[in-house]
């Protein structure tokens, strides 16, 4: 393990201002994606347009220090034949690989999901680290509903996120940890705060156990925030005090970075939550990892039509700004309207 390399890579990755693009969706998430603006979901289709987003010089070198691949895309070349890992290395981005395999029901636990993948994964990391990677992706999916969770899905949960994180560092690369609480249902921010904790407490407990190196590795977790159906929506203030609350509950100052999802917060909502975090003054870099809420502007932009790519570069250029300022604590809804 190259503890040095581990943390100067975790360290680029929450530098001032800036964050990442998941832009790791699986083939089946992208269709989701795609479906919504009449795109065909082929190979073709994948590639132009996250070529075009790699391309979008301003953000990639200003606001964006690193993107999570798919594994197809970090095998594929440009329109032109230069690999997209390039690109991205070209605009001072870091390549980052999702490594999980998605999630699977746990038997004998009904409605609970754990996340496969480790089979094979100390290979897999080896050729990641030759393609460019210098960061992984593993998600925990926890669900809130009537019974759930389980205090044995989230430890299963947090022993498979302990067990990749080892993996990841023993090959150098940097695991993002991504236990993520789902915000469809109808629970209160409360609800949200409580199971999020149980899980913060359990994930940092399993990485001790596993020896993970906390200087080297980067949280990803949800906002605490209400359920999606819930009757009160907080304000970002609101969510801003249960989340920083949350967080100095559980999360060790070790870790250099905390890197939100957005997980189906609205884009500017994502956006406004993270400024009110950043409001504070805070003892880890918190910043944005956000898929949906960087994207969805750009994708309906574009709607497959390469007529549209410069407006929807624009569009994906304006959110990355606006998350920049919001992880300085320096958004503004004036500055988002202006
Ligand atoms: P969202 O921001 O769309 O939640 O995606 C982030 C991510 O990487 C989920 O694993």
């Amino acid at each position: 393990m190259n503890k040095d390399l581990l943390v100067s890579t975790a360290h680029a990755m929450v530098a001032d201002g800036k964050g990442l693009l998941a832009a790791d969706e699986g083939t089946s998430s992208i269709k989701k994606r795609f479906d919504a603006i009449n795109v065909e979901n082929t190979e073709t289709n994948r590639r132009d347009y996250r070529e075009f987003l790699f391309r979008t010089a301003e953000p990639m070198q200003r606001d964006i220090s690193g993107v999570i691949l798919f594994d197809e895309t970090i095998r594929q070349s440009a329109a032109d034949g230069t690999p997209l890992v390039k690109i991205i290395e070209a605009a001072g981005s870091i390549p980052g690989i999702k490594v999980d395999t998605s999630p699977v029901p746990m038997p004998g636990f009904p409605g609970e999901v754990v996340t496969s993948g480790l089979d094979g994964l100390e290979k897999r990391l080896e050729d990641y680290f030759k393609l460019g990677a210098r960061f992984a992706k593993w998600r925990a999916v926890i669900d809130i509903g009537n019974g759930i969770p389980t205090s044995a899905n989230i430890h299963a949960n947090a022993q498979l996120l302990a067990r990749y994180a080892a993996l990841c560092q023993q090959a150098d690369i940097v695991p993002i940890i991504e236990p993520e609480v789902l915000m469809d249902g109808d629970h209160s921010i409360e609800r949200c705060y409580d199971v999020t904790q149980h899980v913060l407490k359990t994930v940092f407990a399993e990485l001790y156990h596993a020896r993970v190196f906390l200087e080297g590795a980067i949280l990803k977790p949800n906002m605490a925030i209400a359920g999606k159906k819930h009757a009160h929506q907080a304000s970002p203030e609101q969510v801003a005090a249960h989340t920083i609350r949350l967080f100095n509950n559980c999360v060790p100052v070790a870790v250099p970075g905390i890197m939100f999802l957005s997980g189906g917060q609205g884009d500017v909502e994502a956006t406004a939550n993270l400024n009110a975090i950043n409001a504070k003054q805070l003892p880890w870099k918190v910043s944005f990892s956000y898929g949906r809420a960087l994207q969805f502007a750009a994708q309906k932009a574009w709607s497959g039509n390469p007529a549209n790519i410069k407006a929807a570069q624009a569009a994906f250029s304006h959110r990355a700004k606006m998350n920049r300022l919001a992880a300085l604590g320096q958004w503004s809804m004036a500055v988002e309207q202006a």
